[in-house]
Protein backbone atom coordinates (compact mmCIF):
# COMPACT_ATOMS: atom_id res chain seq x y z
CA UNK A 1 0.00 0.00 0.00
CA UNK A 2 1.29 3.51 -1.17
CA UNK A 3 0.66 6.86 1.11
CA UNK A 4 -0.53 8.77 -1.73
CA UNK A 5 -2.46 11.90 -1.23
CA UNK A 6 -5.08 13.10 0.12
CA UNK A 7 -5.23 16.59 -0.37
CA UNK A 8 -3.30 18.96 -2.83
CA UNK A 9 -3.76 22.57 -2.19
CA UNK A 10 -2.95 25.35 -5.41
CA UNK A 11 -2.32 28.48 -5.51
CA UNK A 12 -4.82 29.28 -2.25
CA UNK A 13 -6.01 32.79 -1.73
CA UNK A 14 -8.15 34.30 1.27
CA UNK A 15 -8.71 37.59 0.80
CA UNK A 16 -10.90 40.07 3.18
CA UNK A 17 -11.70 43.34 2.39
CA UNK A 18 -11.84 45.02 -1.16
CA UNK A 19 -9.78 47.97 -2.10
CA UNK A 20 -7.97 50.32 0.52
CA UNK A 21 -9.32 47.47 3.22
CA UNK A 22 -7.92 44.43 1.57
CA UNK A 23 -5.90 42.01 2.66
CA UNK A 24 -4.49 38.53 2.37
CA UNK A 25 -4.69 35.99 4.92
CA UNK A 26 -3.85 33.13 1.76
CA UNK A 27 -1.74 34.39 -1.03
CA UNK A 28 -0.85 31.49 -3.81
CA UNK A 29 -0.65 28.89 -1.11
CA UNK A 30 0.59 25.44 -2.68
CA UNK A 31 0.67 22.39 -0.30
CA UNK A 32 0.61 18.51 -1.05
CA UNK A 33 -0.71 16.68 1.82
CA UNK A 34 0.43 12.71 1.83
CA UNK A 35 -1.73 9.99 3.70
CA UNK A 36 -0.11 9.03 7.17
CA UNK A 37 2.01 12.74 7.32
CA UNK A 38 1.54 14.43 10.94
CA UNK A 39 1.86 18.04 9.93
CA UNK A 40 2.71 21.01 12.33
CA UNK A 41 1.75 24.21 11.55
CA UNK A 42 4.05 27.09 13.37
CA UNK A 43 4.31 30.95 12.16
CA UNK A 44 3.27 34.04 14.09
CA UNK A 45 -0.07 35.29 15.20
CA UNK A 46 -1.85 36.40 12.41
CA UNK A 47 -0.25 34.48 9.64
CA UNK A 48 -3.25 32.56 8.30
CA UNK A 49 -2.90 29.07 10.40
CA UNK A 50 -6.20 29.44 11.18
CA UNK A 51 -7.53 30.20 8.22
CA UNK A 52 -6.05 27.42 6.26
CA UNK A 53 -7.09 24.75 8.96
CA UNK A 54 -10.82 26.05 8.29
CA UNK A 55 -10.40 26.15 4.28
CA UNK A 56 -9.22 22.77 4.67
CA UNK A 57 -11.85 21.42 7.16
CA UNK A 58 -14.33 22.66 4.96
CA UNK A 59 -15.26 25.27 7.32
CA UNK A 60 -14.43 28.35 5.34
CA UNK A 61 -13.98 28.17 1.37
CA UNK A 62 -10.58 30.35 0.01
CA UNK A 63 -11.33 33.23 -2.80
CA UNK A 64 -9.35 31.71 -5.35
CA UNK A 65 -7.41 28.55 -6.04
CA UNK A 66 -7.75 24.92 -5.87
CA UNK A 67 -8.71 22.15 -2.82
CA UNK A 68 -8.22 18.46 -3.88
CA UNK A 69 -9.55 16.59 -1.39
CA UNK A 70 -8.95 12.55 -2.16
CA UNK A 71 -8.81 13.91 -6.01
CA UNK A 72 -12.07 15.96 -5.74
CA UNK A 73 -11.76 19.35 -6.05
CA UNK A 74 -14.19 20.80 -3.43
CA UNK A 75 -13.09 24.42 -3.32
CA UNK A 76 -16.38 25.11 -5.41
CA UNK A 77 -18.57 22.57 -3.98
CA UNK A 78 -21.78 23.02 -2.61
CA UNK A 79 -21.99 23.50 1.20
CA UNK A 80 -24.08 20.94 1.98
CA UNK A 81 -21.99 18.81 -0.09
CA UNK A 82 -18.88 20.43 1.78
CA UNK A 83 -21.09 19.02 5.09
CA UNK A 84 -21.50 15.74 4.14
CA UNK A 85 -17.55 15.11 3.06
CA UNK A 86 -16.75 17.01 6.14
CA UNK A 87 -18.97 14.66 8.29
CA UNK A 88 -17.34 11.18 6.86
CA UNK A 89 -13.44 12.33 5.64
CA UNK A 90 -12.98 15.27 8.74
CA UNK A 91 -12.38 15.03 11.95
CA UNK A 92 -11.72 18.81 13.41
CA UNK A 93 -10.60 19.68 17.27
CA UNK A 94 -9.96 23.05 18.61
CA UNK A 95 -7.85 24.93 21.29
CA UNK A 96 -11.64 25.91 23.04
CA UNK A 97 -13.02 22.17 22.80
CA UNK A 98 -16.23 23.37 21.41
CA UNK A 99 -18.55 21.40 23.05
CA UNK A 100 -22.15 21.90 23.52
CA UNK A 101 -22.71 22.88 27.32
CA UNK A 102 -26.38 21.55 27.22
CA UNK A 103 -25.32 18.50 25.99
CA UNK A 104 -23.80 15.17 27.92
CA UNK A 105 -20.31 14.10 26.99
CA UNK A 106 -22.04 10.78 25.22
CA UNK A 107 -24.23 13.31 23.35
CA UNK A 108 -21.48 15.42 22.18
CA UNK A 109 -19.53 12.23 20.78
CA UNK A 110 -22.11 10.98 19.16
CA UNK A 111 -23.33 14.20 17.13
CA UNK A 112 -20.88 13.63 14.48
CA UNK A 113 -22.87 10.46 13.31
CA UNK A 114 -25.96 12.55 13.08
CA UNK A 115 -24.44 13.50 9.39
CA UNK A 116 -23.37 9.74 8.49
CA UNK A 117 -26.98 8.37 8.95
CA UNK A 118 -26.48 5.78 11.53
CA UNK A 119 -29.10 5.23 14.09
CA UNK A 120 -29.74 6.23 17.83
CA UNK A 121 -28.71 3.17 18.72
CA UNK A 122 -25.69 2.70 17.12
CA UNK A 123 -24.45 6.29 17.54
CA UNK A 124 -24.68 6.57 21.10
CA UNK A 125 -22.80 2.99 20.92
CA UNK A 126 -20.29 4.39 18.79
CA UNK A 127 -19.72 7.00 20.98
CA UNK A 128 -19.27 4.85 24.06
CA UNK A 129 -17.03 2.87 22.34
CA UNK A 130 -14.54 6.11 21.32
CA UNK A 131 -15.13 7.30 24.86
CA UNK A 132 -13.96 4.43 26.17
CA UNK A 133 -10.65 4.54 24.46
CA UNK A 134 -10.42 8.23 26.36
CA UNK A 135 -10.77 6.58 29.62
CA UNK A 136 -14.14 8.81 30.13
CA UNK A 137 -16.35 6.01 30.16
CA UNK A 138 -17.23 7.10 33.47
CA UNK A 139 -18.54 10.19 32.30
CA UNK A 140 -20.86 9.59 29.63
CA UNK A 141 -23.29 11.65 31.69
CA UNK A 142 -21.34 14.33 32.68
CA UNK A 143 -21.94 17.53 31.15
CA UNK A 144 -18.68 19.50 29.59
CA UNK A 145 -18.45 22.27 32.90
CA UNK A 146 -18.62 19.01 34.94
CA UNK A 147 -15.14 17.91 33.33
CA UNK A 148 -11.27 19.18 33.10
CA UNK A 149 -9.83 21.34 30.19
CA UNK A 150 -7.68 17.62 29.53
CA UNK A 151 -10.95 15.76 29.83
CA UNK A 152 -12.40 18.43 27.98
CA UNK A 153 -10.49 18.36 25.39
CA UNK A 154 -10.02 14.06 24.83
CA UNK A 155 -13.44 14.45 24.78
CA UNK A 156 -13.27 16.57 21.61
CA UNK A 157 -11.22 14.00 20.50
CA UNK A 158 -13.41 11.03 21.20
CA UNK A 159 -15.79 13.42 19.23
CA UNK A 160 -13.44 14.30 16.02
CA UNK A 161 -12.41 10.33 15.37
CA UNK A 162 -16.06 8.77 16.32
CA UNK A 163 -16.76 8.80 12.80
CA UNK A 164 -13.43 7.35 11.72
CA UNK A 165 -12.37 10.15 9.45
CA UNK A 166 -8.98 10.02 7.70
CA UNK A 167 -7.78 13.38 8.41
CA UNK A 168 -7.78 14.97 11.62
CA UNK A 169 -7.19 18.91 12.00
CA UNK A 170 -6.24 19.83 15.44
CA UNK A 171 -5.96 23.97 15.93
CA UNK A 172 -4.19 24.64 18.93
CA UNK A 173 -5.46 21.51 20.67
CA UNK A 174 -3.14 21.62 23.64
CA UNK A 175 -3.27 25.48 23.99
CA UNK A 176 -5.31 26.11 26.70
CA UNK A 177 -3.66 22.99 28.49
CA UNK A 178 -1.66 22.42 31.62
CA UNK A 179 1.92 20.25 30.25
CA UNK A 180 0.31 17.35 31.76
CA UNK A 181 -2.99 17.06 30.10
CA UNK A 182 -1.14 18.42 26.63
CA UNK A 183 1.37 15.11 27.32
CA UNK A 184 -1.97 13.33 27.28
CA UNK A 185 -3.55 14.56 24.77
CA UNK A 186 -0.50 14.80 22.50
CA UNK A 187 -0.01 10.95 23.02
CA UNK A 188 -3.33 10.23 21.46
CA UNK A 189 -3.12 12.02 18.30
CA UNK A 190 0.18 10.17 18.45
CA UNK A 191 -1.63 7.14 18.29
CA UNK A 192 -4.36 7.92 15.78
CA UNK A 193 -1.67 9.31 13.89
CA UNK A 194 -0.07 5.93 14.58
CA UNK A 195 -3.33 4.10 13.23
CA UNK A 196 -2.45 5.37 9.53
CA UNK A 197 -4.66 9.08 9.86
CA UNK A 198 -3.42 12.05 8.64
CA UNK A 199 -3.19 14.86 11.23
CA UNK A 200 -2.99 18.32 10.31
CA UNK A 201 -1.92 19.88 14.01
CA UNK A 202 -1.71 23.96 14.54
CA UNK A 203 0.65 24.66 17.45
CA UNK A 204 2.98 27.89 18.78
CA UNK A 205 4.52 25.22 21.00
CA UNK A 206 8.14 24.18 19.31
CA UNK A 207 8.99 21.43 21.58
CA UNK A 208 5.83 19.08 20.47
CA UNK A 209 7.18 19.11 17.16
CA UNK A 210 9.08 15.83 17.90
CA UNK A 211 5.40 14.48 17.45
CA UNK A 212 5.39 15.60 13.89
CA UNK A 213 6.77 14.08 10.37
CA UNK A 214 6.65 17.26 8.82
CA UNK A 215 7.30 20.48 10.17
CA UNK A 216 5.84 24.01 8.16
CA UNK A 217 6.46 27.45 9.35
CA UNK A 218 4.00 30.28 8.19
CA UNK A 219 4.91 33.80 7.37
CA UNK A 220 2.18 36.39 5.96
CA UNK A 221 -0.35 34.23 4.29
CA UNK A 222 2.50 31.59 2.81
CA UNK A 223 4.68 28.92 3.94
CA UNK A 224 8.12 30.10 4.61
CA UNK A 225 9.73 26.78 5.25
CA UNK A 226 8.83 23.33 5.40
CA UNK A 227 10.85 20.47 6.41
CA UNK A 228 10.17 16.65 6.24
CA UNK A 229 11.52 14.90 9.14
CA UNK A 230 10.26 11.25 8.27
CA UNK A 231 10.73 9.95 4.49
CA UNK A 232 7.52 9.29 2.74
CA UNK A 233 8.58 5.12 2.97
CA UNK A 234 8.24 5.44 6.84
CA UNK A 235 4.92 7.21 7.51
CA UNK A 236 2.57 4.87 9.05
CA UNK A 237 0.32 2.98 6.68
CA UNK A 238 -3.47 3.02 6.95
CA UNK A 239 -4.56 0.44 8.96
CA UNK A 240 -8.94 -0.56 7.75
CA UNK A 241 -10.74 -1.72 10.95
CA UNK A 242 -13.82 -2.59 9.95
CA UNK A 243 -16.66 -2.84 13.03
CA UNK A 244 -18.30 -6.28 12.32
CA UNK A 245 -20.18 -6.94 15.31
CA UNK A 246 -20.51 -5.94 18.87
CA UNK A 247 -21.76 -7.48 21.09
CA UNK A 248 -22.00 -6.32 25.15
CA UNK A 249 -18.84 -6.59 26.28
CA UNK A 250 -16.78 -7.67 22.94
CA UNK A 251 -15.88 -5.88 19.61
CA UNK A 252 -15.34 -8.20 17.07
CA UNK A 253 -13.39 -6.33 14.26
CA UNK A 254 -12.49 -7.55 10.81
CA UNK A 255 -8.92 -6.57 9.81
CA UNK A 256 -7.75 -6.54 5.95
CA UNK A 257 -5.89 -9.57 4.96
CA UNK A 258 -2.59 -7.71 4.99
CA UNK A 259 -2.86 -6.86 8.35
CA UNK A 260 -3.53 -10.22 9.53
CA UNK A 261 0.04 -11.65 9.88
CA UNK A 262 2.01 -8.20 11.80
CA UNK A 263 1.24 -8.25 14.74
CA UNK A 264 3.17 -4.94 15.34
CA UNK A 265 0.65 -3.32 14.03
CA UNK A 266 -1.83 -2.50 16.96
CA UNK A 267 -5.72 -2.58 15.71
CA UNK A 268 -8.29 0.10 17.09
CA UNK A 269 -9.83 -2.70 19.57
CA UNK A 270 -6.51 -3.54 20.76
CA UNK A 271 -5.76 0.46 22.19
CA UNK A 272 -8.64 0.28 24.58
CA UNK A 273 -5.97 -0.53 27.53
CA UNK A 274 -3.14 1.50 28.86
CA UNK A 275 -2.96 5.02 29.94
CA UNK A 276 -5.31 6.58 32.56
N1 LIG B 1 -13.31 37.50 9.21
C1 LIG B 1 -12.19 38.17 8.98
N2 LIG B 1 -12.21 39.41 8.44
C2 LIG B 1 -11.07 40.08 8.17
N3 LIG B 1 -9.84 39.60 8.41
C3 LIG B 1 -9.75 38.38 8.95
C4 LIG B 1 -10.90 37.60 9.27
N4 LIG B 1 -10.50 36.42 9.78
C5 LIG B 1 -9.15 36.45 9.82
N5 LIG B 1 -8.70 37.64 9.31
C6 LIG B 1 -7.29 38.04 9.16
O1 LIG B 1 -6.58 37.02 8.50
C7 LIG B 1 -5.27 36.92 9.01
C8 LIG B 1 -4.99 35.48 9.40
O2 LIG B 1 -5.79 35.11 10.51
P1 LIG B 1 -5.69 33.68 11.19
O3 LIG B 1 -6.78 33.61 12.21
O4 LIG B 1 -5.68 32.65 10.13
O5 LIG B 1 -4.26 33.78 11.90
P2 LIG B 1 -3.50 32.70 12.81
O6 LIG B 1 -2.20 32.41 12.14
O7 LIG B 1 -4.39 31.55 13.10
O8 LIG B 1 -3.21 33.54 14.14
P3 LIG B 1 -3.17 33.07 15.68
O9 LIG B 1 -1.85 32.41 15.89
O10 LIG B 1 -3.29 34.34 16.44
O11 LIG B 1 -4.34 32.16 15.93
C9 LIG B 1 -5.18 37.89 10.17
O12 LIG B 1 -4.53 39.04 9.72
C10 LIG B 1 -6.62 38.18 10.51
O13 LIG B 1 -6.78 39.47 11.02
MG1 LIG C 1 -5.29 30.82 14.86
Amino acid sequence: MTNDIVIELKELTKRYGYGDTESFALKDFNLTIKRGEFIMIMGPSGCGKTTLLNIIGLLDRATDGEYILNGEDVASISSRRQAKLRAKKIGIIFQNFNLIEDLTILDNVALPLVYTGHSQTSRLKNASTALKRFHLQEREYYFPNQLSGGQQQRVAIARAIVSDPEIILADEPTGNLDSRSSHIVMEELKAIHEEGNTIIMVTHNPSLTVYATRVINMLDGHIDTDVKTVADANLPQPISVKIKKRSENKLTVELPASEKPNKSKKSKSSKKGGKK
